[in-house]
C-alpha cells in the first residue's frame, strides 16, 4: 500500500483504468547531436541557420542533449510513473538522405531508446515525422512534390523493420497542417516557403504518405500494433451565429481540419475546400487512387490541442497566409481570458467541444490527446524550486475538459502532456518553456517544475482531486 493509498479518496475525477498517461517530445527539440553518427541536416537545421527564421540564432545542435542523455529523461519518466513515452524518430538520422540503406548507429540509438523505456514499463509510442526533412529531400522538391511521399513510405517501413519487435504504437505524420501550411505556406516553419499551391500540394502529400506509411507498417508490423496519426485539429468557433460568420468558419474548418480528416477517414476532398482554393489550383495533383491510399484503416487518432480560433466575416491581413487564399473573406478574432507565454488563449471547453466533435464525426475511431500544455516564463528561485501555478491550473482545467468529453461519450484513451522537458520551440528557439521539466541549457541541469510533481500525483491517483 502507498502512502497515497492510506489517504481518504479525495478524486474527482476519475479516470478509466486502461488510460494512458504520458509525456511527449520530438527529435530536433530535445536531442542535439546534430552532426553524431552520421545524422545529416534536416530542413530544420538548415532554417534555423538562415538569419531572421528563428528568435536568437537558436538552433536544434544542442537542444535538450537528449542524445546522450537518455537514461537520465527516462529517470524522470520513472519518477513521474508515467505509463507511455511519446517521441520521434528523427528521418536524417536513420536514411540521411531520405533514400537508400539506414544508418545502424542512428537505428540503435532509437532501439537503445525504446529498451531502456520498456524496461522502465513505460510504453514507448513512436512518431515517425515531427517536421525534420532530410535537406536533401527538401533540395529535391520537398512536400509539393510527390516523390517525397514515397520516399516515406519506404522510410516508415525500415523503422518497422528495425522497431517493430519492441515498438506496439506507431503515429506515421505528427501535424501535417503545420507542416505544409507554416512551412509552405506563410513561411514561419521550415522550409520557410511563401506559396500557396505549394501548401496545398505539401497537404495532398502528407495525406498521401500517411497512407503509404501506414500500408508499409502494416505490412511488417504484427497484428496488434496501432497505428495512428496526430493532427492539430483547430477548434473554430464562429464570433456569431450569423450566416457570413458561420461560413468564415466553415472556410477554416475545411482549409485546418477536413483537409485531413476527409482523405483519411472518407477517402475524399472536401468540395468546399476544392472550390475555395479555386484561384489556386484545380488539384490535378491528387492522382487516381490516391485518396484511397491516404484512407487505409488506422486505429486511433491523436489530436494536439492548446486553444481554440474564433473567426468572423472580414478579411485577413495582407501578406503570406497559411490558409491558401481559403480564408479570404475571414477574419481571426482573439479569444477572450488569459494567455499563456505564447500569447495563446487558454480555453479549456475549446478541447471538450474538439472531442465531442469527433465523437460524432468519427464514431468508432479511438482518440488521444496527444499533446496539450503550456509555456509560461518559468524559472529557478534561488532555491532552486520552479513553481509554475498557472501551468498547473492550465493542466488542470484541460484534463478536467477530457474527463467531461469522456463521460459525455467520447472515446478518449490517454493523454500525453507536451511536454516533458523544455526544449526547441521551433521558430520561438529556447524562448519559450513547454516543459513539466525545466532545463537549464547551459549546465543540462534538469529541475522538476510544480506541474511535474502535480502530474506525478494526477497519474498515482488515475484522476484529478477537486
Ligand atoms: C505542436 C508541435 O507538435 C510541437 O512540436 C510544439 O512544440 C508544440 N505544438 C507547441 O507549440
Amino acid at each position: 500500500m502507498t502512502a497515497l493509498d492510506a489517504r481518504p479518496d479525495t478524486t474527482t475525477h476519475r479516470f478509466p483504468a486502461a488510460f494512458r498517461w504520458g509525456t511527449a517530445t520530438a527529435a530536433y527539440q530535445i536531442e542535439g547531436a546534430a552532426a553524431e553518427d552520421g545524422r545529416t541536416p534536416s530542413i530544420w537545421d538548415t532554417f534555423s541557420r538562415t538569419p531572421g527564421k528563428v528568435r536568437n540564432g537558436d538552433t536544434g545542435d544542442i537542444a535538450a542533449d537528449h542524445y546522450h542523455r537518455v537514461s537520465e529523461d527516462i529517470a524522470l519518466m520513472r519518477r513521474l510513473g508515467v505509463t507511455d513515452y511519446r517521441f520521434s524518430v528523427a528521418w536524417p538520422r536513420v536514411q540521411p538522405t531520405g533514400r537508400g540503406p539506414a544508418v545502424q548507429k542512428g537505428l540503435d540509438f532509437y532501439r537503445r531508446l525504446v529498451d531502456e523505456l520498456l524496461e522502465a514499463g513505460i510504453r514507448p509510442v513512436a512518431t515517425l515525422y515531427h517536421w525534420d526533412l532530410p535537406q536533401e529531400l527538401e533540395d529535391a522538391g520537398g512536400w509539393p512534390q510527390r516523390e517525397t511521399a514515397q520516399r516515406f513510405g519506404e522510410y516508415a517501413g525500415i523503422m518497422a523493420g528495425a522497431l517493430g519487435d519492441r515498438v506496439a504504437t506507431w503515429t506515421t505524420l505528427n501535424e501535417p497542417w503545420c507542416a505544409a501550411f507554416l512551412g509552405y505556406g506563410n513561411g514561419v516553419h521550415a522550409p520557410g516557403r511563401t506559396s500557396a499551391l505549394a501548401s496545398l500540394r505539401a497537404a495532398h502529400h502528407f495525406n498521401l504518405a500517411h497512407g503509404l506509411a501506414t500500408r508499409a507498417l502494416r505490412d511488417t508490423l504484427s497484428a496488434g500494433s496501432e497505428i495512428s496519426l496526430t493532427l492539430n485539429l483547430h477548434a473554430v468557433r464562429p464570433h456569431t451565429d450569423t450566416p457570413a460568420d458561420l461560413d468564415a468558419a466553415r472556410r477554416i474548418d475545411a482549409v485546418g481540419n477536413r483537409v485531413f480528416l476527409d482523405p483519411v477517414f472518407n477517402g475524399s476532398l472536401p468540395d468546399d475546400l476544392v472550390r475555395d482554393t479555386a484561384a489556386v489550383t484545380d488539384w490535378s495533383f491528387v492522382l487516381d487512387g490516391d485518396l484511397e491510399t491516404a484512407s487505409a484503416p488506422i486505429d486511433s487518432l491523436g489530436i494536439n490541442y492548446y486553444s481554440p480560433t474564433v473567426v468572423a466575416a472580414g478579411s485577413s491581413p495582407a501578406g503570406p497566409s497559411p490558409w491558401a487564399g481559403a480564408e479570404e473573406h475571414v477574419s481571426f478574432l482573439p479569444a477572450p481570458g488569459p494567455r499563456t507565454a505564447m500569447d495563446w488563449p487558454v480555453d479549456a471547453d475549446g478541447l471538450h467541444e474538439l472531442l465531442l466533435r469527433l465523437r460524432d464525426d468519427l464514431p468508432g475511431v479511438p482518440l488521444v490527446i496527444t499533446e496539450n500544455g503550456a509555456a509560461y516564463d518559468d524559472y529557478a528561485d534561488p532555491s532552486g524550486e520552479v513553481k509554475d501555478p498557472e501551468r498547473v491550473a492550465y493542466l488542470h482545467a484541460h484534463l478536467a475538459a477530457v474527463h467531461r468529453a469522456i463521460e459525455d461519450g467520447a472515446d478518449v484513451r490517454g493523454y500525453f502532456l507536451w511536454s516533458l522537458l523544455d526544449n526547441f520551440e521551433w521558430a520561438y528557439g529556447y524562448s519559450k518553456r513547454f516543459g513539466i521539466v525545466h532545463v537549464d541549457f547551459a549546465t543540462q541541469r534538469r529541475t522538476f517544475k510544480d506541474s511535474a510533481r502535480w502530474y506525478a500525483e494526477v497519474i498515482a491517483r488515475g484522476g484529478l482531486a477537486e
